[in-house]
């Protein structure tokens, strides 16, 4: 056994799902841009306060699952476990002009009990917009996530919306569930039984069945959102529609931080366990740039798990295994200079290509360009050294073990119409 291994919860990510992490990154960031957001690289550590306002003391997040720490200068710090709460400290200390789009990919930690598709640093890629309580917004981040996630080909997808109410309305059926709860406490599961009382809305959220079963009969938050916000609701169910975005309401969805506000939102894999199976989620947080010291501005954005997304996609059998980054791979038995010039040369006109090294035997080289996916292999052997000559074989694809020779003039324009 290593006398060390990546703590519990964490994973290393190696070729090539790496590659599969890095290409939903570029088809975010392709899909942000397209909508107007910049990337904002923010600390992966706060001040704990950050999180501790805006996520709220009492929630799972915060009170069971934040890396907290204090530094050598006695500063208490917190690993960030999700991307909003930093966002909105950039937003508040730096200003930008409103509205202000900002998109990420940040590592999140959270002292979770792992599982598959649970882990104690995930990534998140995610959208957060600062400055505007437009409805239209909130059917604008929700096509954004949608749109990601049809493009990396997930199928399988379901969309709950919800809205939350605001400070005006939200007391009101606050009040409601207390009174409700209070009268069925000994309904409840185990664990709210004990402590609803410290946080009511959760109880909503609780997927044992005891709590599943009751809530069925709460008072509903759909009945006591006051006029604007029954509004701003409508408008953003007539956006989705419009956008032909397919959604169920679902009076439950009332997610775990303290921020949210009016609509909230979760897109589900319908090929992934039920615990874990949230690929995106997120909502407004019309009060949080004010709870975080700057003026009262509304918010909102969401954040979708990378290995979440790659579950679901491996799940749905979106990735071919014998996808390569390497086109070619040369195979040089003369020494190896052969392999340098080559690959230098069509790396400079961007075909990606790589060699064997240490001067293997052309058996072992082979079974090396084999098991680098490449389509075709390029072979300078003793006779094509002399005659000044390639020989280019075709490793896969229709054309497989074609094998024809080239000059080395003729050989890019060659290879690009073979990878054509
Ligand atoms: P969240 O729902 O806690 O929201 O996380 C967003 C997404 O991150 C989830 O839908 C899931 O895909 C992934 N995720 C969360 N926890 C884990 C975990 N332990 N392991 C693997 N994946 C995980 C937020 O974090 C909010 N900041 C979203 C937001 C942005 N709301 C407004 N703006």
């Amino acid at each position: 056994m290593n006398p060390f291994q990546a703590p519990t919860g964490t994973r290393d990510v190696l070729a090539p799902e790496s590659a599969r992490f890095a290409l939903l990154v570029a088809r975010f960031s392709k899909r942000a841009h397209t909508a107007g957001y910049g990337l904002v690289i923010s600390p992966m550590f706060e001040d704990a306060g950050v999180f501790n306002r805006s996520i709220g003391e009492q929630s799972e997040v915060v009170s069971k699952e934040m890396y907290e720490f204090e530094d050598k200068g006695g500063r208490r710090l917190a690993l960030r476990p999700e991307g909003t709460a930093s966002v909105v400290r950039a937003f508040v200390q730096h200003r930008p002009q409103i509205p202000w789009k900002a998109w990420y990919v940040t590592p999140a930690f959270r002292y979770e009990r792992p599982q598959a598709g649970r882990y104690r640093q995930h990534h998140q890629l995610g959208v957060e917009v600062i400055g505007t309580e437009d409805p239209d917004l909130d059917v604008e981040t929700i096509a954004l996530l949608d749109g990601y996630l049809r493009d990396v080909g997930l199928r399988s997808l379901d969309l709950s919306v919800n809205s939350m109410g605001d400070p005006n309305c939200r007391p009101r059926y606050e009040s409601l569930l207390v009174e409700f709860l209070a009268r069925n406490s000994s309904l409840l599961c185990e664990e709210h039984g004990r402590i609803w009382s410290m946080n009511p809305l959760r109880v909503l959220d609780c997927k044992r069945t005891e709590c599943v079963a009751l809530r069925e009969s709460a008072p509903r938050l759909r009945d006591s959102l006051c006029e604007p916000c029954a509004r701003h609701f409508e408008r953003v169910l007539a956006g989705l529609e419009a956008l032909g975005i397919a959604y169920q309401r679902d009076d439950f969805l009332v997610r775990g931080f303290d921020y949210y506000t009016r609509t909230t939102f979760e897109i589900t894999s319908g090929v992934l366990d039920s615990a874990q199976n949230a690929v995106g989620g997120g909502g407004r947080y019309d009060g949080l740039v004010e709870r975080l010291g700057g003026p009262a501005m509304a918010g909102i954005g969401f954040g979708s798990g990378i290995e979440r997304v790659l579950l679901a996609g491996e799940a749905e059998g979106l990735f071919d295994e014998h996808e390569s980054p390497i086109a070619v791979f040369v195979v040089d038995v003369t020494g190896g200079g052969h392999a340098r010039n080559l690959t230098h040369l069509l790396r400079e006109e961007g075909i990606a290509s790589d060699r064997a090294f240490d001067d293997r035997s052309m058996k072992a080289q082979l079974r090396q360009a084999d098991r680098s996916g490449a389509r075709i292999a390029l072979i300078v052997g003793a006779d094509e050294a002399e005659r000044n000559v390639i020989t280019v074989k075709m490793l896969r694809g229709a054309q497989s073990q074609h094998q024809e020779q080239i000059s080395q003039e003729e050989l890019v324009a060659r290879l690009r119409e073979l990878l054509s």
